[in-house]
């Protein structure tokens, strides 16, 4: 009964894997939830609303204008009775209007007046769900924090083949069950997170940058607090709004980066760099703008090495954190991934593969590959490695925490052993 007591409001659009929606509701309550329905009106074409009743033991209601519905509950308090809300199935339609904020029906009013989480279970055609719209709009709610769950990927109703049927009923019970037991799971935990690049200045209008957006290192920290730990981000100059409930400390330089994390350290269970760094700095930065010299092609700009921050933090001896890092890297991923776990002792790296185009620096998505100190071979060449693929930088963030926090509690009870 790890739901009892839970609220969950089960909105369901007008979709053919609507017809599960019962099975659903029955596993949730079966797991000590109490389930209120709102269809939309095309979903009661795919199931009826005197199904939905019986099982879950409530009036099912899918008008905003019903006076007598408004009577028993109006739809403001049924906003805030939810503890979660899930829409299952989420046609491509709900999908965009939320995206959009509109609230032209009874569902869509409702998830605009819910200050509680919202989790969506796309189902679609497949070629509907592939659609750049579509994408466009799951990832603007991924960055509002809403949850998606799926699709699965598969035979269709339709007869195609691919993504875009709802996750089965047994799946999303336990996703919301998860959900519960790990939205406070890090309480009592400090996490740091270094996000974004670093500028070195040149002159007083040049400077050494990369292509660092922040997103990744954000969506961390994002993740972290959702799961209730206290977390310090370390942002290098971006242009990104400060999660909710996430301490921000903004630098420029890799010096003012490494001073901040070196300060924040000791009181953390987990640090994690995601920030690139720039490796060097200009030995001096010019006091005036640097003139071009119109009798020599070349000039030179001595460079001098910048702390390394994550190596630093894992040197530490006292209180040392649970450190992570990152590496992007174009060509011999695993062997520059390990070196770089090898060299600044960290428990674990994780490694983006920027040949590709679509994910690492500036990309909306992100695919992992983690490589862990705790299981490194004695020949040090080989480490167990795991793949988060390719999906949301903010649901990669979700999954990534996960990883790290189960990995560092068995640390924890193995040093105790
Ligand atoms: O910000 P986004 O646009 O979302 O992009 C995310 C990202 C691609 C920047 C991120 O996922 C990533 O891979 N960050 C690490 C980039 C990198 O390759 O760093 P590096 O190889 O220079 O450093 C390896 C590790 O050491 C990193 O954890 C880095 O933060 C850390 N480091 C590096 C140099 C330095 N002086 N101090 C450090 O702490």
């Amino acid at each position: 009964m790890n739901l009892a007591g839970k609220r969950i409001l089960l909105g369901i659009t007008g979709g053919i894997a609507a017809y599960k929606c019962p099975d659903l509701i029955r596993q949730l309550k079966k797991k000590g939830a109490d389930v209120r329905v709102v269809m939309t009106e095309s979903a009661t074409h795919f199931v009826t609303p005197m199904t939905l009743q019986a099982v879950s033991a409530h009036h099912v209601v899918n008008d905003l204008f019903d006076p007598t519905a408004e009577l028993s509950m109006s739809h403001i308090e049924l906003a805030k009775w939810a503890d979660l809300v899930l829409i299952a199935p989420a046609t491509a339609n709900i999908i965009a209007k939320l995206a959009c904020g509109l609230a032209d029906d009874l569902l869509s009013t409702l998830c605009l007046a819910t200050p509680e989480p919202i989790a969506i279970a796309p189902a679609m055609n497949q070629q509907m769900y592939k659609a750049k719209v579509t994408q466009q709009n799951l990832a603007r709610l991924a960055e509002r924090n809403v949850l998606i769950w799926g699709p699965d990927k598969g035979f269709q109703a339709c007869g195609d083949i691919g993504p875009g049927r709802m996750v089965e009923p047994a799946t999303l019970a336990v996703n919301i069950e998860d959900y519960f037991t790990t939205s406070n799971a890090l309480a009592g935990m400090t996490i740091t997170v270094t996000a974004g690049p670093t500028i070195e200045e040149l002159d007083p209008v040049r400077y050494i940058s990369n292509y660092s957006s922040g997103k990744m290192g954000f969506a961390i920290a994002n993740a972290a607090a959702e799961m209730g730990a206290k977390v310090v981000l370390i942002a290098g100059p971006v242009h990104l709004d400060t999660p909710a409930n996430v301490e921000r400390i903004n630098v420029k330089t890799a010096q003012e980066m490494y001073n901040a994390a070196i300060q924040q350290a000791q009181q953390s269970t987990i640090f994690i760099a995601c920030a690139a760094v720039a490796d060097y700095r200009a030995a001096t930065i010019a006091k005036q703008k640097i003139k071009k010299q119109d009798n020599n092609n070349e000039i030179v700009i001595t460079l001098v090495k910048n702390p390394d921050i994550v190596a630093s933090v894992a040197s530490l001896k006292k209180d040392r954190p649970f450190v992570v890092g990152f590496a992007a890297e174009s060509h011999n991923i695993e062997a520059y991934a390990l070196k770089k776990l090898i060299t600044k002792n960290l428990d674990l790296i994780c490694a983006n593969d920027i040949s590709n185009q679509q994910i690492g620096f500036n990309a909306d998505q992100n695919a992992l590959t983690l490589y862990w100190q705790h299981s490194i071979t004695a020949n040090e060449k080989k480490s167990e490695q795991e793949t988060l693929p390719l999906c949301n930088k903010q649901i990669l963030a979700k999954q990534l925490i996960k990883k790290i926090i189960q990995r560092y509690k068995a640390s924890q009870n193995e040093k105790k052993n």
